[in-house]
């Protein structure tokens, strides 16, 4: 648990519940939790689901791992203390998109069980949907995909703590979605997300 270190701060409750904003805007917020070895395809999926659901009408917006490294989390690295600050700030960051009413898609390798558990706990507890999508390719796969040539150079002995080669995955046992992307392609991906979307009662599309 982080600990809280600012003191004499007070929680403002603001004007709006939940429920009216999400009425208002015509919107229902949610978290979808991408995650899966480096390239099995989590951004991929993740930018075509986003691109469906806007130009559908629906609020969603994409955390991208790669990216938010560029930003928000450009002070951490790839230590283990490291990956579960990255993700316990995407935690807090998804919450806040879904609590604004937006599907907040993020894409990050969050190789530890127990991270992803704390973000699933953060939205429990703010009564906010958190839906895990695996991206379960095999290795083997995701090696031969390799577009940043990153399995190569880790292979190579240049990228020390690399997920998959000399840093560990922890595959989720109990996630609401499991692509094998391997096998299907971005569209049947895509079209299995908005699907436990819609039975979720989760997709307000226009
Ligand atoms: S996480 O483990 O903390 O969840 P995150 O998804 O943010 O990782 O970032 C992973 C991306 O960083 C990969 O897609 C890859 O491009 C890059 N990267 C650089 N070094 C590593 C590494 N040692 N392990 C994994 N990914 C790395």
């Amino acid at each position: 648990m982080t600990q809280q270190k600012a003191t004499n701060i007070t929680w403002h409750k603001g004007n709006l519940t939940r429920d009216e904003r999400f009425a208002a805007l015509k919107a229902k917020g949610c978290t979808m939790w991408f995650t899966g070895l480096p390239s099995s395809g989590k951004s991929t999926i993740a930018s075509a689901l986003e691109q469906v659901l806007v130009q559908r009408g629906v609020h969603s917006y994409r955390l991208d791992g790669d990216n938010i490294r560029f930003g928000l989390n450009k002070n951490l690295g790839f230590s283990a203390d490291d990956r579960k600050e990255n993700i316990r700030r995407i935690g807090e960051v998804a919450k806040l998109f879904a609590d604004s009413g937006s599907i907040a898609l993020t894409s990050f390798i969050s190789p530890y069980a127990a991270d992803r558990d704390a973000a699933r706990a953060l939205h429990d507890s703010a009564g906010l949907p958190f839906l895990e999508v695996f991206v379960d390719t095999p290795i083997g796969e995701c090696e031969k995909r390799d577009p940043k040539g990153l399995y190569k150079k880790a292979r190579a002995g240049e990228i020390k703590g690399f997920t998959g080669v000399d840093d560990p995955y922890e595959a989720p046992p109990k996630a609401e979605l499991r692509l094998a992307s391997g096998e299907m392609n971005v569209e049947a991906c895509v079209r299995a997300c908005l699907e436990l979307l819609e039975s979720r009662g989760l997709f307000v599309g226009r």
